[in-house]
């Protein structure tokens, strides 16, 4: 039987009116994003993510920007019974994803169309907050309130787990050593004039954010290389 997957719009008159930078840069293209996620190989970066999450049965996950459901869905394949909700502002990704993971046959789905900067779920109600490829859509002040969110609704010894690039590019002229903060909206991929928000992940960005918010043991578990810039992982927790 295919898995019921719920859609809620959580989004409030008040922030209707809120800006935000769609997967492709604009929501025409999001169609494409599957596509272009699958020539870039980007089920690595999924799986990976998902496995330094270390997900049980039954736990519930909140993936943050979660798009056209990559990352979700390799939530549901990772542990049997699992509570998943995913969050984005963009309705056509949300109806998209809800397509994909409707073919899954285990464990519980809801997608919220929202921001960030308000998760859409309980106190203490997550052991995971997943997210991978989102953070450079969100501006600083978005990121902060996020992070502050994020200790909200873990439960104590509840982990976040984000991959996201890490604001450096290795140079394409062979020096590649070199690095150099990434100026915004020079994002590969990201259409001239959308602005991205990567050179805030610079030099343990991630962990500083989420440090700064109140968790605990933030720390770089990895890193790959993507699209001339490298993805870093990153898990912190909120102690128990
Ligand atoms: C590059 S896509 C990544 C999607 C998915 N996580 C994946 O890895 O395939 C970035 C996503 O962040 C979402 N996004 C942009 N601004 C956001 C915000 N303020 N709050 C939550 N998500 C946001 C976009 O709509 C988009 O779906």
């Amino acid at each position: 039987m295919p898995l019921e997957v719920r859609m809620l719009d959580d989004v409030r008159p008040d922030e209707s009116a809120h800006e935000f930078l769609p997967g492709m840069s604009r929501g025409g293209l999001m169609p494409w994003y599957d596509l272009v996620a699958r020539f870039r190989g980007l089920s690595r970066l999924y799986r990976r993510t998902v496995e330094l999450a270390q997900i049980g049965p039954g736990q519930h996950v909140l993936d943050v920007g979660c798009g056209t459901g990559n990352l979700s869905r390799e939530v549901l394949r990772a542990a049997p019974e699992v509570v998943v909700t995913g969050l984005d502002p963009d309705g056509d990704s949300l109806r998209r994803a809800a397509r994909k993971l409707r073919r899954r046959r285990r464990g519980e789905v809801t997608l919220v169309r929202g921001f960030a900067h308000r998760l859409p779920v309980p106190d203490a109600s997550q052991d995971h907050v997943v997210s991978s490829l989102a953070l450079h859509h969100v501006p600083a002040d978005e990121k902060e309130r996020l992070a502050a969110e994020i200790v909200r609704v873990l439960r104590p010894g509840g982990s976040v787990t984000v991959a996201d690039f890490a604001g450096d590019h290795a140079s394409r002229h062979g020096h590649e050593n070199q690095r150099r903060h990434v100026e915004p909206g020079h994002r590969p991929g990201h259409g001239p004039g959308s602005r991205t928000h990567d050179a805030d992940n610079a030099d343990g960005g991630i962990e500083r954010l989420l440090t700064t918010a109140g968790l605990h043991d933030a720390r770089a578990l990895g890193r790959m290389p993507l699209l001339g810039d490298s993805v870093v992982f990153v898990r912190a927790r909120r102690l128990a």
